[in-house]
């Protein structure tokens, strides 16, 4: 995987079709009471195209990129802090933990790694892989590239890079669709993360196949995500939470309600920890033990899986 210069990364490797000015604001994806139990998806009548979730709505499966690019267009100026708002910081902790547990950097004896963060948004993940790399295996040789599908939230990753000195031969950022990953290489990463990332991919699965696909044998993917509240009566608390007080924390941080709602409603939608993992297995991956570990409660997982060596 080459890294691309900072000063160059982002436009040059952007076809212009991913350079969309910030799309307007969401209009009003759902701003009424939401029932929590709702309906199975139905194919769309007037049409054989496949339907998907978008939150609670159901779209054309074609239409929920365009969709979730509009709300991370929308929200990529305020991305980091609302992060801090909502999660009271807690967010830190666990993308701290996350990257704790996979050690990334140069094994003794070993080589530098070459590190793929899906939906990388605005660095978070990527830079935390360089800097535990670098203080804890003294490697200043492994390569982190950040691929997102929108441009606006690789933008904020790329500044966040540049303030804070980042070596522009060690981290780059690229527009890259989770579902594809078009310029990626097969069998050439060590290290595939995804995190918050892959509740707002159209076709998990396809995702999932893509990460098999660009793992090295042997390789490791790791996702973190929003999950189920183990505890009944903590769930109740959480939901009254995430349903009452997140969209009204965007719409006076951010002054964007709507997209907020959909962050929560696509929570929500997103299958349990055992049905992830499971998923994870369907795309040709090991389970790592059970397969996930719950963070506070279960409001977070992390899965991991490993590419057999062939
Ligand atoms: C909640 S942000 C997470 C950003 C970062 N990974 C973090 O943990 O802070 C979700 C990111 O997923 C990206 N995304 C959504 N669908 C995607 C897709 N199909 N392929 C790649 N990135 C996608 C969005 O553009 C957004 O930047």
């Amino acid at each position: 995987m080459s890294a691309r210069p900072l000063s160059r990364g982002l436009l040059s490797a952007t076809p212009s079709k991913h350079l969309c000015s910030i799309a307007p604001r969401v209009a009003a994806l759902h701003s009424t009471p939401v029932n929590l139990n709702q309906p199975p998806l139905k194919n769309d009548q007037s049409s054989s195209e496949p339907v998907t979730h978008f939150g609670f709505q159901t779209v054309k499966e074609s239409l929920k990129a365009t969709r979730v690019a509009e709300v991370f267009s929308s929200v990529a100026s305020s991305y980091d802090t609302m992060n801090d708002v909502m999660s009271f910081g807690i967010h830190r902790l666990w993308k701290d933990h996350f990257v704790r547990s996979l050690n990334p950097g140069r094994r003794p004896g070993g080589r530098p790694m070459s590190i793929l963060d899906v939906a990388g948004g605005t660095g978070d993940i990527a830079f935390r892989m360089l800097d535990h790399s670098e203080k804890v295996s003294g490697d200043r040789e492994t390569t982190v590239l950040c691929a997102d599908i929108n441009a606006n939230m690789l933008r904020e990753g790329e500044k966040r890079a540049i303030q804070n000195g980042y070596d522009p031969n060690r981290i780059s950022f690229r527009v890259e669709n989770a579902e594809t990953l078009e310029s990626i290489p097969d069998s050439s990463i060590d290290l595939y993360t995804i995190s918050f990332g892959i509740r707002n991919v159209t076709r998990i699965p396809m995702a999932l196949k893509s990460a098999h696909r660009v793992l090295k044998p042997g390789g490791v993917f790791a996702c973190l995500e929003f999950s189920k509240v183990s505890s009944a009566p903590l769930d109740a608390i959480y939901q009254q939470y995430s349903f009452s007080v997140i969209p009204l924390m965007g719409q006076l941080v951010a002054g964007d309600r709507d997209s907020y709602q959909y962050l929560v409603e696509s929570i929500k939608r997103f299958p349990s920890q055992l049905e992830f993992a499971r998923m994870i297995r369907d795309a040709g991956l090991v389970n790592v033990g059970k397969g996930y570990e719950e963070l506070t409660f279960g409001v977070a997982s992390i899965w991991k899986g490993v590419k057999p060596l062939e």
